[in-house]
């Protein structure tokens, strides 16, 4: 049933390049990791999804939780655009997007949850800190902050992921942090973390923070 909705995201875009995208995507962060991700996620209540790109898993959790609402804030109008189209093609009303830059992000309502999948080592490095602080400002007590990202070993999977991102998008610049770093930044930021390896038979070095705010 989960697995439909992952057809359905697919089909919402007109785009074959999109649809090529998102398969590959959704091949990445497949069925087990949205499931791994989707059980940290709150059962109702208002969710960012900061870097949305063209909000195919912002689609996927807001059709298989009905109950949250979605809001999803990229830097690419166009992205914003599509995943817009997407959601009303899908008939989704508990999912929203709008052009956000994550880098002056600043805290502008409470939030029962937010996450940032493969985002943050698109971030400038010095705005990845106020970037967290405004997203646990911004959280409900109790309310959790998922990070999905990469580690920087081993080496030879931080090279695949970095030309793949080269690939991607070649003019962006890319600053990864190392699993240690990230959760050191994250407790000195105030959040609570549980940091697990998403083990994966691709050379991937996936790392999933989950990040609670406390009190
Ligand atoms: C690797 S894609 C991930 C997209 C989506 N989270 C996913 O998992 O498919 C990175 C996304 O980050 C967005 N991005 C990069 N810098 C950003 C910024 N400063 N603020 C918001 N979004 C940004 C890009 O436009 C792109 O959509």
């Amino acid at each position: 049933m989960h697995g439909d909705a992952i057809v359905r995201v697919i089909r919402a875009y007109d785009d074959w390049v999109v649809r090529a995208y998102c398969w590959g995507r959704f091949g990445i962060v497949r069925q087990r990791f949205l499931d791994e991700i989707g059980r940290h996620l709150p059962p109702s209540g208002q969710v960012l999804d900061v870097g949305c790109g063209f909000g195919l898993f912002s689609l996927y959790y807001a059709q298989v939780v009905p109950d949250l609402t979605l809001r999803g804030l990229d830097i690419n109008p166009r992205r914003i655009a599509l995943a817009q189209r997407a959601a009303a093609r899908l008939g989704l009303s508990n999912v929203t997007y709008e052009w956000g830059d994550a880098a002056t992000y600043r805290a502008d309502d409470v939030y029962a949850g937010a996450y940032m999948l493969d985002i943050v080592h698109h971030i400038p490095e010095d705005a990845v800190r106020p970037l967290l602080e405004q997203l646990l400002k911004g959280l409900a007590s109790g309310g959790r902050l998922i990070i999905k990202d990469v580690d920087t070993r081993p080496r030879y999977k931080r090279w695949f992921t970095w030309c793949l991102d080269r690939l991607m998008d070649p003019r962006t610049p890319v600053r990864y942090w190392s699993a240690e770093e990230m959760e050191a930044l994250l407790v000195e930021v105030g959040f609570r973390v549980r940091r697990e390896t998403m083990a994966d038979y691709l050379p991937y070095p996936h790392v999933l923070y989950v990040c609670e705010r406390e009190g």
